[in-house]
């Protein structure tokens, strides 16, 4: 059992780097079961309680499938009005509740901190799928995972990395997360490039500098900005106190291939957590970067089971018991 078992993951301020190292060992470790090339049933009869109470596509399906992968079964909440949330109960409640049907919790809920009130009264571990625009540790881990896997193409390593970081780092919690895991390596630089109004929040700069790594703010994309990383962001519309507000800065950061061409090395790999803005008027990563390499952003999505099924496996304490579940696949398959 590691020390993960039994418990919450409800930030990333309780990761130090032998947690993110075994928590990447062991997301290796998926790959096979992932890629259908073996099945487990190591969790068969465990069942995963997935409350999402604010919009997600691939963080919740990506929670129920890792959970499914490893044997256990999916039991799904969606949407505030779809619970007794909106009839006025509390968290703690609905956490007794809840906990009572599940062997583990993942919740994602538009408030910063809803998640780990949730927790007090969970009598299951809770897995924070993100909550408001305060953090998303298993996006976080995800993508330092992405991270560390398309920098070893080029024999680089996460310290020493220069990441930028562009648009609505203000209420895009999964820049606030990952900004705090790096932090945790050594000599990063960081250029950070929001307007004013949506600049990284100030204990998160702080954290940056205290740590000692180099901090460069701008407010645009300036000449070749020699990035290992460009991690783009979309202006979380749903965090503004009105859509006038978020209008103002639809648009102001699109990427696409000239852009790119202009402002990045031919080697820098680009990011998102996505959903990406397709709409014209926002078009923040352009449909003509998706034959670039170097787009990362669907080797994110695929990560992010990994992960999802090495924090389920560790937090559930079978990480080592796997393989000695494993059963052939017999269906066809092309992955
Ligand atoms: C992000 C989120 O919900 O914080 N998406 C995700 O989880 N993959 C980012 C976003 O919605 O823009």
């Amino acid at each position: 059992m590691s020390s993960f078992t039994g418990n919450h993951i409800l930030s990333v301020t309780q990761f130090n780097r032998e947690a993110i190292d075994l928590v990447f060992n062991v997301a290796e470790s998926m790959e096979p079961y992932a890629k259908r090339k073996k099945r487990t049933t190591v969790l068969d009869g465990a069942i995963l309680g997935n409350l999402f109470f604010e919009p997600s596509t691939r963080t919740r399906v990506s929670f129920g499938t890792a959970f499914n992968l490893l044997g256990g079964e999916v039991r799904e909440t969606t949407g505030m009005a779809n619970s007794a949330l909106a009839k006025g109960e509390s968290l703690y409640d609905t956490a007794r509740v809840l906990s009572g049907y599940s062997d583990i919790i993942a919740m994602r809920h538009p408030a910063a901190g809803s998640v780990s009130e949730f927790a007090e009264g969970s009598r299951v571990p809770v897995i924070n799928g993100g909550d408001g625009a305060n953090e998303h540790p298993t996006q976080a881990l995800l993508d330092l995972f992405t991270i560390k896997r398309e920098l070893q193409y080029n024999n680089k390593t996460i310290d020493g990395l220069h990441i930028a970081m562009i648009g609505d780092l203000r209420y895009g919690r999964t820049v606030h997360s990952l900004s705090k895991l790096l932090c945790l390596f050594k000599n990063i630089r960081f250029t950070l490039i929001s307007p004013k109004e949506l600049a990284m929040p100030q204990n998160i700069l702080d954290a940056i500098t205290d740590a000692g790594h180099s901090l460069h703010i701008t407010e645009q994309l300036e000449g070749n900005m020699d990035a290992d990383i460009c991690y783009q962001t979309r202006i979380q519309e749903e965090r503004f106190p009105s859509q006038d507000e978020a209008n103002k800065y639809r648009g102001k950061f699109r990427l696409n291939q000239s852009i790119y061409t202009r402002h990045f090395q031919s080697k820098t790999v680009i990011m998102h957590p996505l959903p990406r803005d397709s709409r014209t008027e926002a078009n923040e990563l352009d449909n003509d970067l998706n034959l670039n390499p170097n787009l990362a952003i669907f080797r994110q999505t695929d990560n992010g089971v990994l992960v999802r099924m090495a924090l389920f496996a560790l937090t559930l304490g079978v990480e080592n018991l796997v393989s000695q579940y494993e059963r052939d696949v017999v269906w066809y398959t092309n992955k």
